[in-house]
Parts: C-alpha cells; structure tokens; sequence
C-alpha cells in the first residue's frame, strides 16, 4: 500500500470509530470515501448493522460490491452521520469539495445528516480556501451566459481567475444529476460565505463546493498520527 493509502485508510479506521450498529450513515465519494467503505465493509461482515446513503453512483457500486447495505434519501431522509473526504479545509472547517464531481449528492447527503465527519490526509488543510479550483455544477443551458453570470459575480467580490469546463479526456465531464462543472480557479477565498451566496444568486449554478457549516469534525491523518479538529 503507497503511504497515500495507508493515510487514507487510517483516517477511515478513526472515523469508523464513531460509528455504531443501527446508524443510518451519509457515504462520501472519492478515494477516502472508497476507504471507509472498505472498511466499513469489514465491519458489516462482522454483523455490524447499518444503512448508508451512497452519494455517487461510483460509491453505490463500490458498497455494492462489498456488500455494504443501501437506502435512499427518499427511504431514510433523516441521516444519523455522513462521513466524506474534501479537497480543502480550514481551521473553521469550511470546506471545498468537488474535486470527484459528487459535490451536489454530498451537499444534500451532508445537510440530511445529524453529523458531519470529514476524513483526509493533513495535506488538505490550509489557513485559506482556494488553492483547489472551487467545483461549480452548472446546469447545460446556456452555459456561456452562467460562465459570464459567475464572473460577474466573483468580480464584485473582487475575485477573479480561470473558468474551466471540466473534460474527461475531449468530452465534457457529466455529474451524476447530468450537469456540468466549472471550476474556478479564483485563488484565495477570504469570505467563503460571501461567495457562496453570491454562487447561488446566479441562474444556471446547481450546487458549487464550498461546504460551510456542514462539518461536525475532521479527521485528519499524518505520518506522526491522527488529529481530530472539532467545531
Ligand atoms: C468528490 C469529493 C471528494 O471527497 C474529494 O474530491 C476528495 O477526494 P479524495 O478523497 O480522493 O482526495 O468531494 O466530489
């Protein structure tokens, strides 16, 4: 195992801590995500009992395989805990995620859950949001004129930078709800919540990946150990 992994799966390990039989749990996407649920796995075939929420089609098809039980929002709308990996965090745990493009599934998951915890390598923690382009999901329709609505909207907050349509190879990345996502390299990000409003006033934005207020706590893991940051 490389020593990302290794991190990754410790990370999985302190979170799976906090996990206890009957928990209906929130389950994130990307590679840290795909740890827990590995060993999430472990502990279902050892009898513990859960449901979890998948918030990728990727993640579903992971618990599929091993054999972690599922639910839907619509049949459990009320989570006990999510736990998911991010991109960024910082010291007031706001978050940016998006990086695996499952950021609108994660937000909804993460808001219908009593609690958030983040797992991720220390490398994803900084002092300020947005060394990581920040995720938006856009919805198709008139796509230029939300790329000019965005710009026009981080201008007056005096952030600006690269709108990049994501691609998979030459073709447009699609998320999971059909959408496409821009990232936007702005740069530092001194009011996250005051992006975050200004996101949602523009027509045509579906989600962006600013996390703010979601996360419960952080487990972050490093060669010298695990560190908890608790809000
Ligand atoms: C997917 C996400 C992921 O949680 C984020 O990109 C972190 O991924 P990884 O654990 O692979 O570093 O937000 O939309």
């Amino acid at each position: 195992m490389s020593d990302a992994a290794r991190l990754k799966e410790d990370a999985a390990r302190a979170a799976l801590a906090h996990v206890e039989g009957g928990m209906r749990l929130g389950l994130g996407s990307g590679s840290t995500s795909e740890a827990f649920v590995r060993v999430l796995a472990e502990q279902v075939r050892e009898g513990l009992e859960i449901v979890g929420v998948p918030t990728s089609e990727r993640t579903a098809r992971l618990c599929r395989e091993t054999g972690v039980p599922l639910t839907t929002l619509d049949e459990t709308p009320e989570l006990d805990l999510a736990i998911d990996g991010t991109d960024e965090v910082d010291p007031a745990l706001r978050l940016i995620k998006g990086g695996g493009g499952a950021l609108l599934r994660e937000k909804i998951v993460a808001a219908a859950s009593a609690r958030m915890i983040v797992i991720a390598d220390a490398s994803k923690q900084v002092e300020t949001l947005g060394a990581f382009p920040l995720p938006i999901e856009v919805n198709g329709f008139g796509l230029v004129a939300t790329y000019l609505a965005i710009e026009r909207a981080a201008g007056l907050l005096g952030l600006s930078g690269g709108l990049t349509l994501r691609k998979t190879g030459e073709e447009p990345f699609f998320t999971d709800g059909g959408h496409l996502i821009i990232d936007a390299s702005f740069g530092r990000i001194p009011d996250p919540e005051a992006l975050s409003a200004a996101l949602y006033a523009v027509p045509g934005v579906v989600e962006h990946g600013l996390f703010l207020g979601l996360a419960t706590s952080v487990v972050l893991a490093s060669d010298t150990g695990i560190r908890v940051l608790e809000r």
